[in-house]
């Protein structure tokens, strides 16, 4: 069995911003109440030429760029998205053909929620730990603003725009060391589109206090699972193993989502006060749900700003419509 290890990231975010003082202007809301309630300042939208595919193919240029390997020696791309327009081809192609790609490869998009850019992840490391391919990249975009209501104040303060990217290649070291997903189609009505906006996609329609439970706990649910695929570790065994953990990088939804989930993993696992919430790493502040986006995004800016370093062991947890939700455990 092969090891399969980040080599590169990449990211993108489009340049207008949107601020919580736009959006007092355009629904009955206040920055006061988005700042307490989601943390969220400002989000980026995308221009009408970007898409999640140019935004997508900026990602990855940046992440091949960073890794240090030519655009040739990819072997197989996989993107995590949800607002490809028209639905297919797929975004993967797009991509490919925007690179400018020579040769044949596969590409294919995994559309799982917010989650996608975890499964997404998770095909790559099989595909590089099975010895299939020895060099993937893995890209989430999302134009998350194409499906909003901007006279929806229950969604449409949340939501951004933007896209991240990262190379896979095989290596002796450890790198993604594993990946755990789950889902609960039973809850999938919690999360949909209405069939009303003028591109006949619909608008994101959620029953937030429903979703916001339901990720707290799947998050929490998922780390733990990450750490101890067998489920069999005690609370002492786990506490060790979460310890060792430098940074968890969460999808970025909702600030208070995030730190009630550490301060569920601290309760759960006994640790004082404060000790999971360190761990956290949110950007959400600037950039607020860029779904599929939200956590390579967060990765290339962490690696980049030097909160995070190369050797750091890190969770990256996510959740999203399906509802699904997911995590990997990676040194970087
Ligand atoms: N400004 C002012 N008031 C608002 C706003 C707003 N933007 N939005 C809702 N309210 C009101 C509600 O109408 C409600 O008023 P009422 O009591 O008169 O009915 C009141 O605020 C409280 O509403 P709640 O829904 O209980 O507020 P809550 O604290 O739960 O915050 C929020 C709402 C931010 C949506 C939260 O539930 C949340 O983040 N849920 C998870 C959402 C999520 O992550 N979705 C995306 C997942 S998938 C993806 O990432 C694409």
């Amino acid at each position: 069995m092969y090891q399969a290890s980040i080599i590169g990231t990449g990211s993108y975010v489009p340049e207008w911003v949107l601020t919580n003082y736009h959006l007092e202007k355009m629904v009955d809301t206040s920055d006061q109440w988005i700042i307490e309630r989601t943390g969220i300042r400002e989000r980026r939208i995308a221009s009408g030429q970007e898409t999640n595919v140019t935004m997508g193919a900026i990602a990855l240029e940046r992440a091949i760029k960073d890794s240090g390997i030519h655009v040739e020696e990819i072997e197989c791309l996989v993107v995590g998205t949800n607002t490809t327009e028209p639905v297919w081809p797929s975004a993967g192609g797009h991509m490919a053909k925007l690179l400018d790609l020579q040769r044949d490869l596969p590409f294919f998009d995994v559309q799982a929620g917010c989650t996608g850019f975890n499964y997404a992840l998770f095909i790559a490391e099989t595909l590089v730990k099975s010895g299939q391919y020895r060099t993937v990249a893995v890209v989430g975009t999302d134009k998350l603003s194409s499906i909003t209501d901007y006279q929806d104040r229950n969604t449409c303060v949340l939501f951004g725009d933007g896209a991240g990217a990262v190379i896979l290649r095989q290596s002796e070291r450890e790198g993604i060391i594993r990946s755990h997903l789950g889902g609960n189609a039973k809850l999938r009505d919690l999360l949909t589109l209405s069939k009303k906006s003028s591109t006949g996609n619909g608008y994101i329609k959620m029953e937030g206090r429903k979703v916001y439970t339901f990720a707290k706990r799947a998050m929490v649910q998922s780390c733990l699972r990450v750490l101890d695929p067998s489920g069999t570790a005690d609370h002492k065994e786990l506490r060790l193993l979460f310890e060792q953990v430098n940074k968890i990088i969460p999808h970025q939804a909702n600030a208070r989502i995030i730190m009630g989930a550490a301060e569920e993993l601290e309760s759960r696992l006994e640790l004082p006060d404060g000790k999971a919430r360190e761990k956290m790493i949110i950007t959400i502040e600037q950039y607020g749900n860029n779904s599929c986006a939200s956590i390579p995004l967060a990765l290339d800016l962490s690696l980049r700003s030097g909160k995070l370093k190369r050797g750091d062991l890190v969770i990256l947890v996510g959740f999203g419509a399906g509802l699904t939700y997911a995590a990997n455990l990676i040194r970087l």
